[in-house]
């Protein structure tokens, strides 16, 4: 169903709330522990997210930033202008406006879960820039994207920033961009944010802030969990622990248990051995190479990559070959 306002759309497609207490009682009941990785996204979840991209440590989303807004000019040459701008996950569209005026687009699809969320940030980028044609869409992106309720006639682009793609496993993250491959077509484009593999000691930091912000993002899962799940996690009798795995070229967050100890989630009573981790995240780090195999095996041809000077993070534009 859509609703119209002004120079907006909005499309809800009643995307099915997973379900949180079976997830947490699978994962948990595994060998190796494991919660994915998007319940970490309640509203305070999220807060503390925005927080993380503004830890002095967590260089991805500044430097990412600057890679758009220093190269948008030759992004948009080499896209055009009159696009049809798709972005799955498109949160609070912030950085999408580094790229608007170069890029000139005729529509704006932004694609997101949580609707209240959507709404807002799809209503304040339209006031912002009232000459663009806004077309929310309340979806869950991560199934196949069926793009038939946007305009058409457009040359289509997906916009995936933030390095969001190192959170699928490698053959997921394929997965998903043979999706956005069928979504866009012939002709059509993928603009997406990498973070690149490097020193240790640099993504270690980034994922072990000192003020201790990621930390507080992982915790919060077992705060989620005691409120909406009726569980009982002592808070002290876990930490957080991040570290770069350098065999499977990832980050991975887990937490882990300070003790011996049993927790009860509704009925059910969950054993930890003192050390044992609940595994929360993974986030892979890609060479420039490795990824551009992986998007030319979901369908995709590189066109232009950017990167910042240190070789920190990348911008890849692949296109669907036209025939
Ligand atoms: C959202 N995603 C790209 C972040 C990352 O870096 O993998 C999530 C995150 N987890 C801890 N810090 C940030």
């Amino acid at each position: 169903m859509s609703t119209s306002t002004a120079s907006i759309q909005f499309y809800d497609y009643h995307p099915r709330e997973a379900d949180f207490f079976a997830e947490v009682l699978d994962g948990l009941s595994r060998e190796q522990k494991k919660i994915p990785p998007k319940f970490f996204y309640d509203e305070k979840g999220s807060e503390i997210f925005e927080k993380i991209c503004d830890a002095p440590e967590y260089y991805l989303t500044r430097t990412e930033q600057n890679i758009l807004q220093e190269n948008a000019e030759e992004i948009a040459m080499i896209i055009g202008h009159h696009c049809l701008l798709v972005e799955p996950g498109s949160g609070n569209c912030e950085k999408v406006r580094l790229l608007l005026d170069a890029l000139k687009p005729q529509a704006y699809v932004p694609m997101d879960i949580s609707r209240d969320h959507l709404k807002k940030a799809a209503k304040a980028l339209s006031a912002d820039y009232p000459w663009l044609d806004v077309h929310a869409a309340c979806i869950d992106f991560t199934q196949p994207l069926d793009l038939s309720f946007c305009p058409i006639g457009m040359q289509k682009i997906a916009f995936f920033p933030g390095s969001s793609i190192g959170n699928f496993e490698p053959l997921a993250a394929v997965k998903f961009m043979s999706h956005v491959v069928s979504a866009v077509g012939r002709g059509g484009g993928m603009l997406i944010g990498v973070d690149l593999k490097k020193d240790k000691d640099i993504l270690d930091a980034a994922y072990n802030d000192e003020a201790g912000v990621t930390a507080a993002f992982n915790m919060n899962l077992l705060e989620r969990m005691n409120h909406e799940l009726n569980a009982d996690f002592d808070l002290d009798g876990f930490e957080h622990h991040a570290f770069y795995n350098a065999d499977k070229g990832r980050i991975e967050m887990h937490l882990r248990s300070q003790r011996d100890q049993v927790i009860n989630i509704d009925q059910q009573m969950i054993h930890f051995d003192e050390g044992e981790t609940i595994h929360t995240e993974n986030s892979y780090k890609y060479s420039i190479k490795e990824f551009q195999l992986m998007a030319r095996q979901a369908g995709f041809m590189p066109i232009n990559v950017w990167t910042d000077p240190e070789q920190l993070f990348s911008v890849h534009y692949f296109e669907v070959p036209a025939a």
